[in-house]
């Protein structure tokens, strides 16, 4: 049977707001949200099972599926999984990072549930519409995943390739939600503690399907099916004159390192006014927002930040949404 994360609520809300007049059965069901727990052993874990706990209590709808105790052996029914993932709008995966990835279990899931044919073909995803949000504890601190750090790389840069699997299937990629510090070795002194971090954690994720699931009720896809919105900001700066040449020697520099290191920095173009050599205009396009938030972290944009800081007269952020982005190296459906 499915299971819905809000049974009749929205149908009732746009009703009684006058946007729909006659509510559709499939209306009415809103949006249906599937979380799939990838921890080997959910009964022992603190950090998981609180959070599936959790979201289970806040959204009664939602489908919780264990896949330690559906699959002790491995044996994964792939047709009951697939008819999961075609009922499903939003697709949490929930997992505790062991070496850096998901566990196995759920690699394994992943691997024999998105074959060829059913979550994509050689034209491309087959999952166009649904969502797909990560959601890992790692028994690091936060403050050890990032460049330079214990971990050496921010946790986001650990999730490219499961937010490339959703590219490729067609599924919108929706961000994830990760807390750090549930240390194995403390688990019993600190159970207490990693509880409360996995309830904080469990509520943003909450909020998070929260803010999904009505975006999904809305019906309107913020872009066409298996295509991400890339995100576009407009940069205008007016420099110190006398920093013009050494603010160009170090944003060219930012420019250049950005786009060899950083797949999802898709353009970077700066130019200056005729009138006015001071005046520099940046166009910044970013694959999603987790590709912005790598960049932040990455040292060259660090060291461009620190060395620029006090070379600029004002500075204007405008973000922008896209209209249509078309080029002759990439069609608008390759961004
Ligand atoms: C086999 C194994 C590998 C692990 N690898 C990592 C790792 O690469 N990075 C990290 O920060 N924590 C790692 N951990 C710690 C787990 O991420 C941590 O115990 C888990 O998030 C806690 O969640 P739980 O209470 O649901 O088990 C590992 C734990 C195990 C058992």
């Amino acid at each position: 049977m499915r299971k819905h994360i809000l049974p009749g609520l929205f149908p009732e809300l746009l009703l009684s707001c006058g946007v729909l007049s006659a509510v559709s059965p499939a209306q009415a069901e809103g949006p249906r949200v599937l979380v799939v727990s990838g921890h080997p052993d959910s009964k022992n874990s603190i950090a998981t099972k609180t959070i599936m706990e959790e979201i289970g209590r806040a959204l009664p709808g939602a489908e919780l599926l264990y896949l330690d105790t559906a699959y002790p052996d491995f044996k994964i029914d792939t047709d009951k999984e697939r008819q999961r993932v075609r009922d499903a709008d939003i697709i949490v995966l929930q997992y505790p990072i062991y070496w850096y990835t998901p566990p196995a279990i759920m690699k394994r899931w992943q691997e024999e549930v998105f074959a060829f044919g059913f979550a994509h073909d050689a034209k491309g995803g087959l999952l166009g519409g649904k969502k797909l949000v990560l959601s890992m504890t790692s028994g690091a601190p936060e403050s050890h995943y990032h460049l330079g750090g214990r971990m050496n790389y921010p946790m986001e840069m650990f999730q490219i390739p499961l937010q490339q699997f959703a590219n490729l299937c067609g599924m919108d990629f929706a961000g994830m939600v990760y807390t750090g510090g549930y240390n194995l070795g403390r688990r019993e002194t600190e159970r207490d503690k990693q509880m409360e971090q996995a309830k904080a954690h469990a509520r943003k994720l909450v909020e998070k399907i929260r803010e999904l699931a009505g975006t999904a009720a809305a019906n309107e896809p913020a872009a066409p099916a298996g295509q991400a919105m890339p995100l576009v900001r407009m940069a205008y700066i007016e420099l110190k004159p006398e920093m013009r040449e050494a603010f160009l020697a170090a944003v060219t520099e930012n420019m250049r390192e950005s786009l060899k290191k950083e797949p999802g920095v898709l353009a970077l173009y700066c130019v200056v006014a005729k009138d006015n050599p001071n005046k520099l205009t940046f166009f910044e396009m970013y694959k999603d927002d987790t590709a912005y938030e790598v960049h932040r972290n990455m040292p060259h944009f660090k060291k461009y930040i620190e060395t620029t800081k006090d070379m600029a007269v004002s500075k204007e952020l405008v973000e922008t949404a896209p209209v249509e982005l078309r080029d002759q190296h990439n069609t608008p459906h390759e961004y």
